[in-house]
């Protein structure tokens, strides 16, 4: 059963608690929490003082999306702020493998995301140091946008490699994820499927997260 993360991006601001409350009594195993800073990616949503409030808010994993540039300012506050996973993405990091180690030495899961034009190769040498590689589905900073078809051949790529490496990471699926390619994307490889939008706009999102944890590959 794949590993079910709804991105608080897409819930209601003005009524966060239920949206807590509702997740905390579903099936959701992480809070995937989107930080994007304007630069890095064209918009700009929440940063530490927000995660100390879902980390109040929840005994679930939070999962935190660094969309920003220059991650190694603020990993020390993400993690103060109660980040159990800090992924940042590649693009953003001049000295990746030493940022990696920075979040391995505050003490968090150390995730890598990769943008839909960044080939996995760019991983092959630290592969075995993460413990989540964040394959972007979708040109990251927005919700609710379309899956790109091609994330499937990553997924495979990145499997092999994380086998042949003896790399313990998960893949996590991050955009455009819906109950109909679920199952394409499980069958991929995939442990963990971000879902903002199928989650929050449906009516009722906790049958719809059972739906995705119930998730058979295809
Ligand atoms: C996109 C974010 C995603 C987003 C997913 O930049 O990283 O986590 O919230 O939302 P959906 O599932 O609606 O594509
Ligand atoms: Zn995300």
């Amino acid at each position: 059963m794949p590993l079910v993360a709804p991105s608080l991006l897409s819930a209601n601001f003005l009524q966060l608690q239920k949206d807590c409350d509702m997740l905390n009594d579903s099936q959701a195993d992480w809070y995937h929490l989107d930080v994007m800073d304007g630069r890095f990616v064209p918009n700009i949503s929440f940063g530490p003082m927000l995660i100390s409030f879902f980390r109040k808010a929840t005994s679930k994993t939070c999962d935190v999306h660094l969309m920003i540039e220059e991650p190694e300012r603020y990993a020390a506050d993400f993690q103060q702020a109660g980040a159990d996973i800090i992924t940042i993405h590649a693009e953003a990091c001049i000295h990746l493998h030493r940022n990696i180690q920075q979040l391995k030495s505050l003490g968090v899961k150390a995730g890598v995301a990769l943008n839909p034009h960044t080939p996995i190769q760019v991983l092959s040498e630290i592969i075995r140091e993460i413990d989540l590689v964040c394959l972007m589905s979708v040109n990251p900073g927005f919700g609710g946008q379309q899956f790109i078809p091609h994330t499937l051949v990553k997924i495979r790529e990145l499997k092999e490699m994380i086998n042949s490496s003896g790399s313990k990471a998960l893949i996590e699926i991050d955009g455009g994820v819906t109950l109909d390619n679920a199952p394409s994307i499980v069958a991929a490889g995939a442990d963990v499927l971000v879902a903002g939008n199928t989650v929050f706009k449906a009516a009722d999102p906790i049958a719809t997260i059972a739906q995705l944890k119930k998730t058979v590959a295809a």
